[in-house]
């Protein structure tokens, strides 16, 4: 990143966090995502998390993993500008996309409007029923760590919701140790916490820690499966 990118994103980031606090004085938790989004006018350089491109950890991942749609249904959460929808959507995947910013599906659905995408303003808090359980490929990317540390559980319990048995679910967060105290947004997950996904019933697959250079952060890739459903101790 070059310098002047580099200060334009620590601007981009600090406003971030002052939306977010004056928000949340308000007692509007959620609200400063729309905000950001509806303030930045189409500049993706005021959005600190858009860059325009597929996340570069998932796409790590996906090309080691030679992940394949095989004509399964995928969800994206907290899709934001959709790169990561519309990387799957290139793969094959029937793709749903959603945000709580109503103006970021807005933008998503501009930038992609020549993919089958469907993207939908939604809240994870309180998802369509026709989504539960209902996904093959869930992907969760940066979604959880910036949503305050006491909605942890819910966040994780509604994510895993939407995964089908013998689905899968690719989570891609910032991590930091279980005895470590984050100190500012965005707030890492520590492994004691992404182990609700184990008590939502899903399985946890390989585990990645990696160390990022660039911005000196460490990430978890994480893959998870539900069991399929005759497994799951049904005695039908
Ligand atoms: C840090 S951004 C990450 C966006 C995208 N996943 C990415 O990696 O570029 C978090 C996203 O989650 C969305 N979000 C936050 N709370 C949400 C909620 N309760 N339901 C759905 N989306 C939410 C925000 O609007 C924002 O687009």
């Amino acid at each position: 990143m070059t310098p002047e990118k580099q200060r334009a994103h620590d601007e981009a980031r600090a406003r971030a966090r002052e939306l977010a606090a004056e928000f949340d004085a308000k007692g509007d938790t959620l609200g400063w995502f729309d905000a950001l989004y509806r303030e930045s006018q189409g500049d993706i350089d005021l959005v600190p998390w858009a860059d325009l491109e597929p996340n570069r950890f998932f796409k790590g991942w996906a090309d080691k993993n030679q992940l394949s749609a095989r004509g399964r249904d995928a969800l994206v959460v907290g899709c934001g500008l959709g790169d990561d929808a519309r990387f799957l959507h290139d793969l094959g995947f029937n793709v749903t996309a959603f945000d709580i910013s109503a103006a970021a599906i807005d933008w998503a659905k501009k930038l992609h409007e020549d993919t089958s995408i469907e993207f939908v303003a939604a809240d994870l808090f309180d998802p369509p029923e026709a989504w539960l359980q209902a996904f093959d490929f869930v992907l969760e990317i940066y979604t959880i760590q910036p949503l305050p540390l006491e909605m942890r559980s819910r966040v994780i319990d509604s994510i895993a919701s939407f995964v089908k048995p013998s689905g899968e679910l690719l989570v891609v967060c910032r991590g930091r140790e279980d005895d470590e105290r984050p100190d500012q947004l965005p707030w890492p997950l520590s492994r004691r916490e992404l182990s609700r996904f184990g008590e939502n019933g899903l399985e946890q697959g390989e585990f990645e820690e990696i160390w990022d250079e660039e911005d000196e952060q460490k990430r978890f890739i994480i893959r998870y499966r539900r069991p399929a459903a005759n497994a799951a101790g049904s005695d039908s």
